[in-house]
């Protein structure tokens, strides 16, 4: 871990989340097509992998498509897959160096054969790393994602495998979430300034603290990571208590 004096005496969260937006204002500033954003923001998410590593994180989950965002124009969904494919071997390097594990969650049967391929692959070579966990939602709506848990549980009712009861907890029903095992984000980011969560994290961001920034997502960076941090330090976090 990174002796850097301006984390010093804070607390580091132990999972931050992060919704990236604004790759497409960003282009559009600059005259560029919206893809030239997305290709900005994987350099940015590679870096913030890095950042997020020597910080001290245990768990770094990003946004990086959501079930809506198959709605928006064909040439803008294959330049995205495009670039998965290009960053997921990018990532492997990544991961590998900075002893990283990936993991993916949301519904990734919806995605190009290679690219199912490629997703397993980086789960696979990474599982053993012992550093931050690097989760990429992908197909992924806190939604959706709450509705296949419900119908895994139905499933394991119907087969006998699980009797629900008065004592079936809401930490019972956790373990059939995507994000099974993993604690709750301390901390959510969002970039570009809006205020909303996009379906994301719906059962997870329960208690987070949220932290707002203007900057769109492929100006991001290290610095603005920091900021987050602080201001969560600033919070009386109480979970529904006094
Ligand atoms: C939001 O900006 C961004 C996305 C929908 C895609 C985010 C994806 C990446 C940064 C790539 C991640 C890649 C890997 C390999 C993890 P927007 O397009 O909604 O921007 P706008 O709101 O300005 O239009």
């Amino acid at each position: 871990m990174e002796e850097n004096t301006e984390l010093r005496d804070l607390i580091i969260p132990e999972h931050v989340a992060i919704i990236m937006d604004g790759n497409g204002r960003w282009a559009k500033k600059r005259g560029l097509p919206r893809t030239f954003g997305h290709r900005q923001g994987c350099t940015v998410v590679e870096r913030t992998v890095e950042d997020a590593a020597r910080i001290g994180l245990k768990y770094l989950t990003v946004y990086a498509f959501s079930t809506e965002n198959w709605k928006r124009s064909e040439e803008e969904v294959g330049a995205l897959m495009q670039l998965f494919r290009y960053y997921m071997v990018r990532l492997l390097d990544v991961a590998t160096k900075n002893n990283v594990r990936v993991k993916m969650i949301g519904d990734r049967r919806r995605f190009p054969k290679d690219i199912i391929e490629g997703i397993n692959r980086l789960e696979r070579e990474t599982c053993e790393a012992t550093g931050l966990t690097f989760v990429i939602a992908v197909n992924y709506g806190g939604r959706d994602e709450i509705r296949r848990a419900a119908i895994a549980l139905c499933d394991d009712v119907k087969e006998g495998k699980r009797d629900i009861s008065e004592s079936f907890s809401e930490e019972d029903f956790s373990q059939y979430l995507d994000t099974a095992g993993m604690p709750d984000p301390d901390l959510l980011i969002r970039t570009s300034g809006e205020l909303r969560l996009s379906n994301f994290l719906l059962w997870q961001l329960a208690y987070s603290e949220i932290y707002i920034t203007d900057l769109y997502w492929p100006d991001f960076n290290k610095a603005e990571l920091i900021n987050a941090i602080k201001a969560y330090n600033k919070r009386n976090r109480r979970f529904g208590g006094v």
